[in-house]
């Protein structure tokens, strides 16, 4: 039981970190908000149709008290010693103000491809024959597709803008689950994979938690992994290779952990199925499988209208069928048990287990 003094300087500690955060990608989001009605209001009537839904749409105040909750749920955690006080490792402020200042100069390439349906990113022919059609494209019609050091580099501002600066707390949601599965265990023996690594956030928090737990990242971009490596590079037991998910290159149960962040819902549903059966793969008897993606409808109904919106809003060629996705039909096609799926505000943490 920690006294009142260590349990006041933990809050203290949390909220003097996450505070500012929230405001600044709050504040990043205002300002975009305000920047696309000008740019609207300039070019006159839009040739694309408006975004349209008649299902609810949670009210400011409502998203404002579940990103309350989010985190207070990851101060409880830390309270709970499930996971360190964290750190986000955003840089200094001049690093801060560099990535805030190539997320607004996209800004309007951004609106051009939202009203021209511009999709479809020009690679390089070496670049087009080692990836599959459906990664070549503007996911959230952000220039230079998964595929240019720019692009990396403006990611992490463009994901905490979105989430309201509660993407990092949400990743961190997948640590209690793989809490359970280390506990007791001499982490030097263990291996985790993270697939779709991006940038290396969750890398990050899972390192800060298990620093001498050999891990491996594995994306299709090399500019992400060079931005992730970037942002590592402050830990070792670390490896990061050019991978896919659809044939992950490890060897049959080998893992004890695989991970997932954000990556399902840009997968068209055949692909899925396959990545699904490579995590099976490559998973030991008795490991664990963590998933962290969007909400599906229904999971919390008030949000139903927000998730309808996103795809019309964003390029998210695979959001309206990831919606409707039954995760634990095709886990058990897989031979994976589905254990707890968690709400984590607009996300959710998914929990499969390979027997032992
Ligand atoms: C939305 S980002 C998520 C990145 C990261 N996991 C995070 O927490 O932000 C999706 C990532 O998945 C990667 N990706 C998409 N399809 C992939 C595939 N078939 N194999 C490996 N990586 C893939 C992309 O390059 C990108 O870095």
């Amino acid at each position: 039981m920690a006294s009142p003094v260590s349990q006041f300087v933990t809050r203290f500690a949390y909220g003097a970190r996450q505070l500012p955060r929230v405001a600044w990608y709050v504040g990043h989001s205002l300002v975009m908000r305000r920047l696309s009605e000008n740019v609207r209001e300039r070019a006159g009537t839009s040739v694309r149709p408006r975004a349209h839904t008649d299902a609810p749409i949670p009210k400011r105040n409502r998203l404002y008290a579940d990103m309350a909750r989010l985190f207070a749920q990851d101060l409880a955690n830390v309270e709970a010693g499930l996971y360190p006080l964290p750190a986000d490792h955003d840089g200094t402020l001049p690093d801060l103000l560099e990535r805030s200042r190539l997320f607004f100069s996209d800004l309007p390439n951004v609106h051009r491809r939202r009203e021209g349906g511009d999709v479809l990113q020009v690679l390089e022919e070496a670049a087009r024959r080692s990836r599959p059609a459906y990664y070549l494209q503007n996911f959230h019609y952000q220039s230079g597709g998964w595929m240019t050091p720019d692009s990396a580099r403006r990611y992490d501002t463009q994901v905490e803008v979105l989430f309201y600066g509660t993407a990092n707390a949400i990743r961190r949601q997948a640590l209690p689950p793989l809490h359970e599965c280390f506990t007791g265990r001499d982490q030097r023996g263990l291996r985790l994979l993270d697939v779709g690594c991006g940038s290396g956030r969750f890398l990050d928090s899972c390192k800060q938690s298990w620093p001498r737990l050999p891990m491996l990242g594995i994306d299709l971009s090399e500019p992400y992994l060079e931005e992730a490596r970037r942002h590592l590079r402050r830990w070792c037991w670390l490896n990061l290779a050019v991978g896919n998910a659809e044939a992950i290159p490890v060897a049959d149960a080998s893992q004890d952990v695989v991970t997932n962040i954000f990556t399902f819902h840009e997968l068209p549903p055949k692909v899925r199925r396959i990545v699904f059966g490579e995590f099976a793969r490559v998973l030991k008897p008795g490991g664990r499988l963590v998933v962290v993606d969007s909400l599906q409808l229904g999971d919390e109904p008030d949000y139903d209208g927000l998730l309808e919106l996103f795809p019309q809003n964003y390029h998210e060629p695979y959001y309206g069928s990831y919606l409707r996705e039954d995760f634990g039909a095709i886990a058990a096609e897989h031979g994976l048990t589905h254990v707890r799926d968690t709400n984590a505000f607009i996300s959710k943490v998914m929990v499969f287990d390979k027997p032992a």
